[in-house]
């Protein structure tokens, strides 16, 4: 599992990839990835940026159909990362073996007029399952759940790997990272600043309301008015819903998420590797409100969180958001916790 590179090499290709700003010639430690849902809308070009991830050694394919063709297209690819694709039930073992970081976006993405809810129908059952198989597999990786509706997903894999009596709360990730990237560009935007120095935390969960854009702990440091708050706010909510509008019953966001996807799973790798200090926003088991998940910034690390940042100081706006979004989570939560426990 563990390759060499030279450290040259090394920091020369991790520093062209996704989120990575500097890197010290120390981290050497490479990682077997999997993505499970790799032939989907997001699956595939997630894939492609992880294969470009110097971080990653070996890249496991799985999905129910098409993986050994996504993955013979991208071992082309002249980069370090081995693929290998694996379709249906019975290769699922295989591809899980040995991982140290699981992402999952296997499952049905919205249609014009549903919530993230309405996918839960189909998406509980998918990711209990594919959890089920980690907890088999690779009890010890860090997950990183995408399928929707993450506010319940990530209750229902945290639910699985109590079952089987391997949960650390540590290593369990709702990925929530699309809406900070979406608040970035869109202040960046509205700001006329680079997109890329921008930072904006976003807490709560990942459904409408419960997205809560932390725009007063913006870095650098902002001015807003408090209609720009608003619109900035709403905008950030009702993102994904703009891009199932625009896409008109093809689906939902896939090149934005897995962008974004592909920054998180790189976080996770740097931190493995021992870097200190890697952040990230993530929706995980939480004390800090009274909803049992939350997401805050993150301090990760070799054993997944190592520190919860926690809320910081919110401005007036900001706190009405979080009272109001409570009970919606726990709505949500408690919905993928029956789930598992029915
Ligand atoms: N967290 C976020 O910010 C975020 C953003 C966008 C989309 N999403 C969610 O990500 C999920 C995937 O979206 P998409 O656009 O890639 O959908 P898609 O339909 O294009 O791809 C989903 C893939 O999952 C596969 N799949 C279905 N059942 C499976 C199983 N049991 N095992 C393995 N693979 C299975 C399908 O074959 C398909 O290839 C959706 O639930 C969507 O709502 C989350």
């Amino acid at each position: 599992m563990v390759a060499q590179f030279t450290a040259s090499t090394l920091l020369s290709i991790a520093s062209r990839n996704i989120g990575v700003r500097s890197l010290s010639t120390s981290f050497q430690r490479c990682s077997k990835v999997a993505v499970l849902g790799a032939s989907g809308g997001i699956g595939q070009p997630l894939s492609l940026l992880l294969k470009n991830n110097a971080l990653v050694s070996q890249l496991s394919l799985y999905d129910i159909a098409h993986t050994v063709g996504v993955a013979a297209d991208l071992s082309h690819i002249n980069s370090k990362a081995v693929v290998n694709g694996y379709a249906g039930a019975d290769q699922l073992k295989q591809a899980l073996s040995g991982c140290d970081v699981v992402v999952i976006p296997a499952g049905v993405p919205r249609k014009p007029g549903m919530t993230r809810d309405d996918l839960f129908n189909t998406n509980a059952s998918i990711v209990r399952d594919l959890v089920d198989a980690c907890a088999e597999n690779c009890p010890k990786a860090m997950l990183a759940i995408i399928s929707n509706p993450v506010n319940s997903t990530v209750p229902i894999a945290s639910e699985v790997l109590k079952k089987k009596g391997v949960y650390d709360p540590k290593r369990v990730f709702g990925v929530t990272t699309l809406d900070v990237v979406r608040a970035n560009a869109f202040v960046a935007e509205a700001k006329k600043l680079d997109p890329n120095t921008v930072n904006v935390p976003v807490i709560g969960g990942h459904a409408g309301i419960t997205i809560i854009p932390l725009l007063s702990q913006t870095t650098p440091s902002v001015k807003f008015t408090n209609e720009e708050i608003d619109k900035l706010t709403k905008r950030i909510q009702d993102a994904g819903t703009e891009v199932v509008k625009a896409k008109a019953g093809a689906g939902s966001a896939t090149l934005s998420m897995a962008f974004a996807g592909a920054r998180f799973v790189n976080s996770l790798l740097l931190a493995l590797s021992g870097k200190p200090n890697v952040t990230e926003c993530a929706f995980i088991k939480s004390d800090v409100t009274e909803s049992s998940y939350f997401s805050t910034p993150l301090v990760l690390g070799k054993n997944g969180v190592e520190k919860n940042l926690g809320l910081g100081k919110l401005s007036d706006y900001e706190q009405k958001a979080v009272n109001a979004c409570l009970s919606e989570l726990k709505n949500s939560i408690k919905k993928g916790e029956q789930f598992v426990g029915k």
